[in-house]
């Protein structure tokens, strides 16, 4: 059966039925139209330095690889091999000069071509065909500043045309240096009994929650002697901004608080990511560089981070009520050792498996997907009406659509591109609509 999904979420009222979190065919719809059409993070450039380095990633729930090839470039294919579907790979990450299964012993190059049949001559008499046997592969992969995306669908748009307008917010993050970012020590995962939207959308939108729900936090890492800074998360919402993409990703930060990022993160990775890197200052102008405090983001579908706190991270769905969560500790490759160690400590102690605000998140993701179990919690929509109305608060230094940062705009959006890419809108009709949009706002 195929839901109507457009009917479950209204962007332009503000409401979003909660069958988008539990209902295991909505979910399979997702996977599809979603996961299997959208560009999707993969890896950082750092983790494959060198040829045959290689990590084991999800697209959807579908395992691939990556893999550095011999000519530099990157090569993603599934993790699977194609005699009887034995998982290919089984490490994380590692180098290789092949895969080989570990079930029959079929061989894949770097490149997952099959390459190597045992018993060829004898048991297969030389009749495969190796050329016509080699691992599927993901047909569009790109990079962007460091960071590999890929997606199943040869009609996507290129990932420049999918990052869109968001790229001025995500360059924040990803292009203060020539030098680039890389990623240090390695990922926290867990697996966490939540749908990954409402992480996803969090991260895309909801400033809202921090001061109620990060109070405890915020109270635990002020030191003993000190009062507790209101303004770490102030209450007015002229004080920071929203922005939201007609392609669905979105992020928010304060440009006026308290030292919010200090109060989280510390003093040191505080200090270098607001001002303290003067080439940053001058690739991404003061409001970018300087401006900026405590922001979140999403790109569109799973791929979240927080500038300055540094986490990065994939919200892998594994089925209607459960995702996986891969988080990593970015840094700026010029950063001095005590800042890239203050930052790694930093997001351990805050955003990572352990960590006192991903608890708080966590908490409520949960709680919903607990609730969410009773017959009667399933019939009412939920409300994503905040700042409904009020979408075109132009910023100078902030282009595209802006709004307060107390606001549920960029969450319609993420909705709305969900519903458009899982009930099978193409993508010329979805691109056009963008359009269309960014012309009526423009
Ligand atoms: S399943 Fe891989 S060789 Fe048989
Ligand atoms: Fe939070």
């Amino acid at each position: 059966m195929v839901v109507d999904i457009r009917g479950l979420v209204d962007a332009k009222q503000g409401t979003v039925d909660p069958r988008i979190y539990h209902d295991e065919e909505i979910y399979q719809q997702e996977l599809k139209n979603v996961f299997a059409r959208c560009w999707l993070f993969l890896a950082h450039d750092s983790q494959i330095p060198n040829p045959g380095d290689y990590v084991t990633t999800y697209m959807g729930e579908d395992p691939v690889l990556v893999v550095r090839k011999r000519d530099g470039s990157v090569g993603v294919f599934m993790n699977q091999c194609r005699h009887r579907g034995m998982r290919l790979c089984r490490a994380d990450a590692g180098s290789a000069k092949s895969f080989s299964c570990s079930y029959h012993g079929w061989t894949y190059d770097l490149s997952g071509n099959l390459v190597g049949v045992p018993s060829e001559d004898d048991a297969y008499r030389n009749e495969i065909n190796k050329a016509e046997w080699g691992a599927v592969k993901v047909p569009q992969v790109d990079n962007y500043r460091g960071f590999i995306f890929g997606t199943w669908d040869p009609s996507a748009p290129p990932l420049l045309d999918y990052i869109g307008d968001f790229r001025f917010y995500f360059d924040a993050f990803a292009d203060r240096t020539e030098a680039g970012t890389e990623l240090i020590g390695g990922a926290h995962r867990w697996v966490f009994p939540a749908n990954w939207k409402f992480a996803a959308e969090q991260f895309c939108s909801d400033m809202y929650h921090a001061p109620i729900s990060h109070a405890s936090a915020v109270l635990a890492l002020t030191p003993d002697d000190q009062d507790v800074d209101e303004e770490v998360f102030p209450m007015d919402g002229t004080k920071g901004r929203q922005f939201s993409s007609e392609l669905g990703h979105g992020t928010g930060f304060f440009v006026e608080s308290g030292d919010v990022l200090a109060n989280i993160v510390g003093q040191k990775p505080a200090d270098w990511f607001q001002g303290g890197n003067p080439e940053a200052i001058g690739r991404l102008g003061d409001a970018r560089a300087e401006r900026m405090r405590g922001a979140h983001a999403t790109l569109f579908p799973n791929f979240s981070f927080l500038p300055g706190i540094n986490t990065l991270r994939i919200w892998h769905p594994k089925g209607p009520n459960e995702m996986e969560v891969w988080a990593w500790t970015l840094v700026d490759k010029n950063a001095p050792a005590d800042v890239r160690e203050a930052q790694r400590i930093g997001t351990g102690r805050t955003f990572s498996v352990a960590g006192l605000f991903e608890q708080d998140d966590g908490e409520n993701w949960s709680e919903i997907q607990r609730v969410l179990r009773g017959h009667i919690a399933r019939r009412s929509s939920f409300n994503v009406q905040m700042g409904l109305g009020h979408e075109w608060d132009d910023d100078p230094d902030f282009p595209g659509k802006v709004n307060r940062v107390y606001c549920e705009m960029a969450a319609r959006g993420f909705y709305k591109r969900w519903a458009d890419m899982a009930s099978g809108m193409s993508w010329d009709e979805l691109m056009a609509s963008v359009r269309k949009a960014v012309e009526v706002s423009g």
